[in-house]
């Protein structure tokens, strides 16, 4: 069993193969960088990549992953993806660590209770309604376009309710993707290039800027209306920290809102994506998600109560996610230490990959064949918790995932109700690098159930 030891005599984690002065293991990771980290796994349970002069050792064993995210988390901070982060999004919970996030999570997490799930649930049924209602059976749609608009709704809706409600919302249609998409870029490139008056930098800097006007004008706006609303924004003003009773400023509030919206929006669009994707595939598990849709939905439209009997549809969902899973998050060692034997000085960053780890065969039976029944009651994967992180784990765990399965599971039962998705001919979807990774395009033939 692994654990964080104190500092022994120093050992050095391994070097993954093909590293070459200055650029480090930069080539391999520019050209294939999916294939690269997951075959890390064969040189170690901490193994060392340089990418150019960074170093970092990322961890490919669950037992270390668990010890550096749950057991031992306060001896880790944030690192350097969520550094980069920070000037553009300010101090959220996504980028921020040690004691203000952990008070910046107490009053955020109430947003996300069971009951505001089943409210904002209400809206997504009629989103996913208003996707299904704009196809016609038989004209290709990328379904691409379709479950990124899908989501930005669900996260749109969920923020801003209210007078200024409307214009809010198509803002965040129009700025989000631009924030997202390059977003990725600024991630990646030295922080001295962030001033550099590129067109992309233009683009990103003005949508940023649209989108954290809006979001103040509405809280403004919410001070002054008298209504009682439920949106993430009044729920965020309205929230008092138990251990202090203060509130939050606007500014945080803010912060707090962009932070949610970045993190919320592509992740569960790019695993609504995917969940097509294998459907088109695999006409027999597509056959039964009908028929359990069928049993329990019936024709008329999904209900948030629906959700919790619909297991076939959560095993296809945990599935897909697991084969389809986050690429990359940092860690960095605030105080010398030992992980599993291995000496991690301070200030060194650490990597864990739930993509990497989804797809060890040493985890998970035949890790590549998409296999529903493996999430059965009775089935095979459902003791391994620590193998299985889609959401991460620990203090900065997925503060949306319920949010976003009452999201994914709404999508897939209202066009399970309706439709069945078939693959464009002649098409290859191919998987490309990302924070999540996408599928490299996704046209899909609706074809009507009844
Ligand atoms: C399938 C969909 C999703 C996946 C796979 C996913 C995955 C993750 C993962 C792996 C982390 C932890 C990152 C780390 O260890 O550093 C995380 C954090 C987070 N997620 Fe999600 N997420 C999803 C949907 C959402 C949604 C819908 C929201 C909000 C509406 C959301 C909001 C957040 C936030 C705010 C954090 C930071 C939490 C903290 O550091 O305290 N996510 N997510």
């Amino acid at each position: 069993m692994a654990h964080v030891e104190h500092p022994g005599p120093v050992v050095h984690a391994p070097a993954a193969p093909g590293r070459i002065p200055l650029l480090g293991h930069a080539l391999p990771l520019w050209r294939q960088p999916i294939a690269f980290l997951e075959s890390l796994r064969e040189h170690g349970d901490i193994v060392r990549l340089d990418i150019g002069t960074w170093p970092v050792h990322v961890l490919t064993s669950p037992d270390h992953v668990h010890a550096v995210l749950v057991r031992q988390a306060q001896q880790f901070g944030r690192g350097r993806i969520f550094d980069r982060l920070r000037p553009m999004f300010g101090n959220g919970i996504v980028t921020t660590d040690g004691e203000f996030h952990r008070k910046q999570r107490r009053m955020v997490q109430p947003a996300f209770h069971r009951d505001h799930i089943a409210e904002y649930a209400e809206v997504m049924c009629r989103a996913a309604e208003a996707m299904c209602a704009s196809w016609t059976a038989g004209r290709e749609v990328s379904m691409l376009n379709e479950t990124r608009r899908y989501a930005l709704s669900s996260v749109a809706d969920m923020t801003f309710s209210g007078g200024l409600s409307g214009a809010a919302i198509a803002e965040v249609h129009r700025s989000l993707p631009i924030v997202l998409q390059g977003m990725l870029l600024r991630v990646v490139m030295p922080k001295s290039l962030d001033r550099l008056p590129i067109p992309p930098h233009r683009r990103f800097d003005t949508a940023a800027a649209r989108l954290r006007r809006i979001i103040d004008q509405a809280i403004a706006q919410c001070g002054v209306e008298q209504e009682d609303r439920h949106d993430l924004l009044s729920l965020l003003l309205s929230s008092v920290d138990a251990e202090t009773g203060a509130k939050m400023s606007p500014e945080q509030v803010r912060d707090e809102v962009i932070a949610i919206m970045f993190a919320g929006t592509e992740t569960p669009a790019t695993t609504l994506a995917w969940i097509f994707h294998e459907l088109g595939r695999h006409p027999d598990v597509e056959k039964r998600l009908h028929e359990e849709v069928d049993a329990v939905v019936g024709q008329r439209p999904v209900r948030p109560a629906d959700l919790p009997r619909l297991t076939y549809a959560n095993n296809v969902f945990q599935e897909a996610l697991r084969l389809h899973s986050p690429l990359l998050f940092t860690r960095r060692a605030l105080e010398p230490l030992t992980l599993g034997g291995v000496s991690i000085p301070a200030g060194a960053e650490l990597a864990y990959s739930p993509y990497a780890l989804h797809r060890d065969p040493a985890l998970f039976r035949d890790p590549t064949t998409f296999d529903p029944d493996r999430w059965r009651e009775d089935g095979d994967e459902q003791p391994r918790a620590h193998r299985y992180i889609p959401f991460g784990a620990g203090q900065h765990k997925c503060i949306g995932d319920s949010f976003a399965v009452a999201e994914i599971l709404t999508a897939v039962a209202t066009v399970a109700s309706r439709w069945k998705l078939v693959p464009a001919p002649g098409v290859t979807v191919r998987e490309l690098p990302a924070g999540i990774p996408q599928p490299s395009e996704l046209p899909m033939i609706p074809v009507s159930r009844h």
